[in-house]
């Protein structure tokens, strides 16, 4: 269904339009006077024409809005005015060569670029229609909506696996009625309940490399994050870990917003709704193109997106 098809559509665009036009006024008078205007990559298009193809009521709430982000490390500029929605439901895949600023865009989208000595960012990143970065915002909630898995699977060595799942609640001092419910729960979401229930006491580094980030996943959803940014998380795994890990990522994804880098364009294409490119081309990482993972993959509008994902270059 195109955009036009949809009756919605316009309202929305009108509303999002007002909201943007805020933020951007909000914007302009906090950070600092490098911001250029924000660009329009956003993927709401494609995502409510989606979304509305499987019967999903359009209009579907945007997970995270990332408008017009910027970033240096001292003086260097390694990402230049990125915009990118990330819809609830949906999982994008980030894709570019190694440098191109992947990791510190997602750094960016759950606040811990900022404790990188010398990083700096400009642009908004609205969660729950609100920034982020907005004054007297509390970090630890941020990082509790927003959870982040990394390349190498980083479970609490000297946790057993039931203390890793529950660790992220006691580091937020949030209590819970039943621990064992949600253990489980989150073990069955994260794919790994049936292969550790008879071992919940044994330490989380005993575990495979698969099952480890299958753990990390699970330490992620026992907060009840909107959002799972996932930093090349099969990078380290074997074939068969990777595939079940893809599967996991599907599953959650009904549930949430999953943002995922990947430098395996098999991966991004079976597990993504949506993707976004990234180049640096010798100054800033921009984002080149965005859209419907399909189109991307098999009918680009950007010539060097096709070099990309064809493999001719990076
Ligand atoms: N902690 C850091 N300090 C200084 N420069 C950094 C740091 N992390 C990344 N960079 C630089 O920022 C740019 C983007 O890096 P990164 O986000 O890691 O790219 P990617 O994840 O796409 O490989 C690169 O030029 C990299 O060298
Ligand atoms: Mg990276």
């Amino acid at each position: 269904m195109s955009h036009q098809d949809n009756p919605n559509s316009t309202n929305d665009r009108e509303a999002n339009m007002d909201q943007k036009t805020q933020n951007q006024a909000r914007h302009t008078q906090r950070r600092d006077a490098t911001r250029r205007p924000v660009s329009s990559h956003s993927l709401a298009d494609v995502a409510n024409s989606r979304l509305s193809s499987v019967g999903v009521p359009s209009g579907s709430s945007t997970g995270l809005e990332a408008r017009g982000i910027h970033a240096w490390f001292g003086s260097k500029h390694v990402l230049e005015d990125i915009s990118l929605d990330f819809f609830t439901g949906t999982v994008t895949a980030l894709i570019g060569p190694s440098g191109c600023g992947k990791s510190t865009f997602i750094r960016i989208l759950n606040r811990m670029h900022e404790f990188i000595p010398t990083a700096a960012l400009a642009g908004e990143v609205i969660l729950d229609g609100k920034d982020v970065y907005d004054a007297g915002v509390d970090v630890t909630k941020i990082r509790l909506k927003v959870g982040m898995v990394f390349q190498k699977p980083n479970p609490f060595p000297s946790m057993t696996i039931r203390e890793n799942v529950l660790s992220g609640l006691k580091l937020a001092q949030i209590k819970i009625e039943n621990a064992d419910e949600l253990l489980e729960s989150c073990l069955r979401r994260a794919g790994l309940w049936d292969e550790v229930k008879d071992r919940l006491n044994e330490y989380g580094g005993a575990l495979s490399g698969g099952q480890q980030q299958r753990l990390c996943i699970a330490r992620s959803l026992a907060v009840n994050p909107q959002v799972l940014l996932m930093d090349e998380p099969c990078s380290a795994l074997d074939p068969g870990s990777t595939l079940r890990i893809e599967e996991t990522i599907r599953e959650l994804s009904a549930s949430m917003s999953i943002v995922i880098v990947t430098h395996n364009m098999q991966q991004a294409a079976r597990v993504s709704d949506f993707t976004g490119f990234f180049l640096a081309d010798g100054g800033p990482g921009r984002l080149i193109e965005s859209g419907a993972t399909n189109d991307i993959f098999t009918n680009p509008k950007q010539q060097r997106t096709e070099d990309y994902v064809s493999g001719r270059f990076g």
